[in-house]
């Protein structure tokens, strides 16, 4: 058998925003290589059930363990809200982390006063996941979920800033983060949100932490490795290989929102899950 700390770590997301986590994986775990999967076909994940999620997140999870990875990391919030259970008693041994924890103790560590809001897709709210696992770190918090479905397309057309985004997060924050009572942390509960990082900290204030989950999971995904002994051997910097289900050309300019680099439709493979 061949050297496991030398084989990829599989990302898993809906589509494109799950590259902010692979992005903060690779500046964390630089010698590691990564296969990314991006459901494109079937995205969003965010206005569906929580069988259909877990359906779906299921089928791409046993397509890139099929490829051969030491862990599985999930980067959509939707899914880690919803499935992570149903992965990890379908992957035994294989270690499996998502967003949601990692996310929870950042806001529960963050926020000054416990007042904390968590914008995500409709379904991550519906599943009530960060409202628990931020309630375990800190009891006491006032958590209040926020379903923010405009901003996913808002990101996806790189409309990151100006005066419609400035209209469309002033709608959605406004109410909660004004007045005598206002919240003093927001938890970037969905992968497009950290896109919007500069216009949240100017709309709402020095006053108010925002917090984006993706460093706090590369942290966390380091920890299990070492733990597990599986971190990759010092080296050059790991390979990284991108799949998607779907609209190549589309992935490869609307990565551009999320990651520094460029990626090429020619590197991404178009698989079929079904
Ligand atoms: N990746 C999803 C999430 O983080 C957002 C996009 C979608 O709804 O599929 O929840």
């Amino acid at each position: 058998m061949g050297d496991i700390r030398r084989l990829p770590i599989g990302i898993f997301d809906s589509g494109v925003g799950g590259l902010t986590v692979l992005k903060a994986v690779r500046e964390r775990l630089v010698a590691e290589s990564l296969i990314y999967l991006g459901d494109t076909a079937r995205l969003p994940y965010g206005t569906k059930s929580a069988q259909t999620v877990a359906a779906y997140a299921l089928e791409a999870s046993r397509r890139l363990v099929s490829f051969g990875i030491k862990a599985l990391l999930v980067a959509d919030n939707t899914s880690s809200a919803h499935a992570l259970d149903v992965l990890r008693a379908e992957f035994p041994g294989l270690p499996v982390i998502g967003v949601v924890e990692p996310g929870a103790a950042a806001a529960a560590a963050a926020s000054a006063h416990g007042r904390i809001v968590v914008g995500a897709t409709e379904s991550t709210v519906q599943a009530g996941t960060y409202l628990r696992s931020i309630l375990h770190s800190r009891p006491n918090a006032r958590v209040t979920q926020l379903a923010c479905p405009l901003f996913v397309s808002m990101v996806e057309e790189g409309m990151v800033d100006g005066p419609i985004a400035e209209q469309i997060a002033r709608h959605y924050l406004d109410p909660l983060f004004s007045g005598p009572d206002a919240a003093d942390c927001l938890l970037l509960g969905c992968t497009h949100f950290p896109a919007l990082t500069p216009l949240f900290h100017r709309l709402l204030g020095p006053g108010v932490a925002v917090v984006d989950s993706a460093t706090t999971t590369a942290m966390v995904l380091e920890d299990l490795l070492a733990l597990r002994r599986l971190c990759a051997p010092d080296g050059p910097p790991g390979s990284v290989r991108y799949l998607a289900t779907d609209a190549p050309e589309r992935f490869a300019r609307v990565s551009r929102t999320f990651v520094p680099w460029a990626i090429e439709p020619s590197e991404i493979e178009t698989i079929d899950l079904g």
